[in-house]
C-alpha cells in the first residue's frame, strides 16, 4: 500500500484522485493546488487533506508517490517545479503528458529520477488497454514475421489555440508512444505541419519516421476532427502479417499474410473496457503494482525515458518542418 498525493487539481487531477481512491494498492492522503478553491473542493470531495503548496504538502504527509497533474504552456510547462521539488524530496512521480513542453526540463527531470533512484513514471495510457497487450503479444510471438511498417492515425477536435506548437506537443507524445511501444526507438523524421483556416497552432501533421530496427513508419496527427467518429488507428505490417488496432480499444484484428482466416477481437460490452477513463485506471495500477513490487527501474512501464523519447521525436519532427531536411531524433 503506498501513501499517495495528487497534484495540481483541474479535470486531469480529478481523474487520477478517484482512481487512487478506488486502488487497494493505494493510500490517497492528501491533494495539493496552487489555486486554494481547487485544493479545498478537491479535499472535501475526497474526504483528505488540502495543501497550497507543494513544499507544504512534502512537510506535512509521508508520501511515497505523487501524481502530477500540472499543466501550463503546451500542457506542460508546469511540470517541471513540483517534480523537481518531488525528486529532490525521494518521493516517486507520475507525470502528466507531456512530461514538458522544453525538452531541456524533460531531460533534467529524467536525469533527477535517475540520480535519486526514483521511479518516473509519465501517463502514457492509451498504451494500457489488453488489445494493445495483446498485438505486442503477436509480435513477441512472431505472428507478424519481421516488423516492416507501421502506420498510426491520431485525431480530435481541439480549438485550443495557445500556440503553433501545441497540438504536435499536447497530443503526440500519446500516438508516438503506441509506436515506439510496438516498433521501438525512432532513429530519424521528416514532417510536415499545416494550419486549418483561421488557426494560429499547426493543427495538422504528417510525420514520417525511421526506426532504429528498420521499421519505416508514418503518423498522421489532426486537431480538426470529430474524435467520436475515431479518436485513432494503428496497423503494424510484418512479413507474415499485419494487425489494425482501431480506436484505441475497440477493435483488434490480424491479418495473416498466408491465410484468409482473420482473428478479431472486440471491446466487448461485457467485460470490455467501460471508456476512456478506464484507460487512466489500468495505467495508474500498472504505475502503483511497480512500484509497490519496487521492480528494477528499467522495466518501470512508460517511464521517463520513455516520456522523453516521444518528446525528442516530437521536437526532431518540429526541427525538420523548419530546415526542410530529415532530422536525426537523440537518444532519450
Ligand atoms: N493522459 C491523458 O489522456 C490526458 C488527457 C488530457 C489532459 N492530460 C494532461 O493532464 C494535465 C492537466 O490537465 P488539466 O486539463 O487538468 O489542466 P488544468 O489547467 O485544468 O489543471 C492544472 C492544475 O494544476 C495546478 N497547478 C499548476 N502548477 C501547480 C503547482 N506547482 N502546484 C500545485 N498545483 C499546480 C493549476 O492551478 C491547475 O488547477 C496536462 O498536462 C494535460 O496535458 C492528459
Amino acid at each position: 500500500m503506498l501513501n499517495v498525493a495528487v497534484i495540481g487539481m483541474g479535470n486531469i487531477g480529478n481523474t487520477h484522485a478517484p482512481v487512487y481512491q478506488a486502488d487497494p494498492l493505494a493510500n490517497l492522503v492528501a491533494v495539493c493546488d496552487i489555486l486554494p478553491e481547487r485544493a479545498d473542493r478537491a479535499a472535501a470531495r475526497y474526504g483528505v487533506r488540502a495543501y497550497y503548496s507543494v513544499a507544504d504538502l512534502l512537510a506535512n504527509e509521508a508520501l511515497d508517490a505523487v501524481s502530477v497533474c500540472s499543466a501550463g504552456v503546451e500542457n506542460g510547462g508546469d511540470h517541471f517545479e513540483p517534480t523537481m521539488q518531488c525528486l529532490e524530496a525521494g518521493i516517486h512521480v507520475l507525470g502528466e503528458k507531456p512530461i514538458s513542453n522544453e525538452i531541456e526540463k524533460a531531460r533534467q527531470m529524467v536525469a533527477k529520477a535517475d540520480a535519486q533512484g526514483l521511479y518516473y513514471g509519465i501517463n502514457l495510457n492509451h498504451r494500457f488497454v489488453p488489445p494493445a497487450a495483446k498485438a505486442k503479444a503477436w509480435i513477441e510471438q512472431g505472428r507478424l514475421g519481421d516488423l516492416l511498417l507501421i502506420n498510426m492515425t491520431m485525431w480530435i477536435g481541439n480549438p485550443n489555440e495557445s500556440s503553433p506548437w501545441f497540438h504536435i506537443r499536447a497530443l503526440h507524445p500519446h500516438s508516438l508512444d503506441i509506436m515506439r511501444y510496438f516498433c521501438g526507438d525512432v532513429e530519424r523524421v521528416h514532417a510536415f505541419f499545416n494550419r486549418a483556416p483561421g488557426r494560429i497552432c499547426y493543427s495538422n501533421v504528417q510525420v514520417n519516421l525511421h526506426f532504429a530496427n528498420g521499421v519505416v513508419g508514418h503518423l498522421t496527427g489532426s486537431y480538426d476532427t470529430n474524435p467520436r467518429h475515431n479518436l485513432e488507428r494503428c496497423e503494424v505490417l510484418g512479413t507474415q502479417g499485419r494487425f489494425v488496432l482501431d480506436n484505441l480499444y475497440e477493435e483488434l484484428t490480424l491479418y495473416p499474410r498466408h491465410s484468409e482466416e482473420l482473428t478479431v477481437l472486440r471491446n466487448s460490452i461485457m467485460g470490455g473496457l467501460s471508456g476512456f477513463n478506464a484507460t487512466f485506471s489500468n495505467r495508474i495500477h500498472r504505475w502503483l503494482e511497480q512500484v509497490d513490487a519496487r521492480v528494477p527501474r528499467a522495466e518501470l512501464e512508460a517511464s521517463g525515458h520513455e516520456g522523453l523519447a516521444v518528446q525528442e521525436i516530437i521536437e526532431a519532427a518540429i526541427r525538420s518542418f523548419q530546415t526542410g531536411r530529415a532530422e536525426e531524433v537523440p537518444v532519450a
